[in-house]
């Protein structure tokens, strides 16, 4: 119970994701959990319908929407800032190409992809308006998936983007608010 306690804590408030995936494997219960199996089919269902051969994840974790990924396309590229993580993810999800670093100290050298995923990842990016830029420089598509409230906050900052515009916003309320948001450049 106070392990759990910890846990929940550690993986809301994080300093260090290094240091929380070598003391909880799996800290956010995404092995486990029936939400979030929920929440990784829809994600999958809905990027069958998003013309795409090339996919960037920021923030893969230890792979378990990376799976889902890789069921769609063969061309799956994973940024993730724990080294920790990456090694499960590789086992997990083996037909993904990993990168280690962080999304904003990246330089992608002008690399473009047609898909970007950020799913549970933009709470913790540092400097938000800059990481959102720099993601819609680099795609067509960017699919957000975010808690209810959250969602809405960080739409100023695609809505401060132009050509990008949300296409399609799907609301889980059987997945308890969770939101999953489609920002195109084209029409889908
Ligand atoms: C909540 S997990 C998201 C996992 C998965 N994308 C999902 O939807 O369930 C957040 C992940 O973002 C990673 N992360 C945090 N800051 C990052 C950054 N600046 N660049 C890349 N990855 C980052 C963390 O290490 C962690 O694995």
């Amino acid at each position: 119970m106070i392990r759990k306690t910890r846990q929940a804590f550690r993986s809301f408030f994080v300093k260090d994701f290094e240091r929380l995936f070598l003391d909880f494997p799996d800290p956010w219960n995404l092995d486990k959990s029936n939400f979030q199996k929920k929440r990784f089919t829809k994600i999958e269902k809905i990027i069958k319908n998003i013309p795409h051969k090339t996919i960037l994840e920021i923030g893969s974790a230890e792979g378990h929407l990376t799976k889902y990924l890789t069921n769609r396309s063969d061309n799956v590229t994973c940024l993730e800032i724990s080294k920790q993580a990456i090694k499960r993810a590789k086992l997990r999800a083996p037909r993904a190409k990993y990168i280690n670093s962080s999304f904003q100290n990246y330089n992608f050298n002008s690399q473009k992809f047609d898909l970007i995923i950020c799913s549970e990842v933009l709470y913790y990016l540092k400097n938000k308006k800059e990481a959102v830029a720099k993601m819609e420089k680099m795609a067509d598509f960017i699919l957000m998936s975010n808690f209810g409230l959250w969602d809405v906050l960080f739409s100023f900052y695609f809505k401060q983007m132009s050509p990008i515009k949300k296409t399609f916003v799907f609301h889980l309320l059987e997945l308890k608010f969770g939101i999953i948001s489609l920002w195109s450049k084209k029409h889908v």
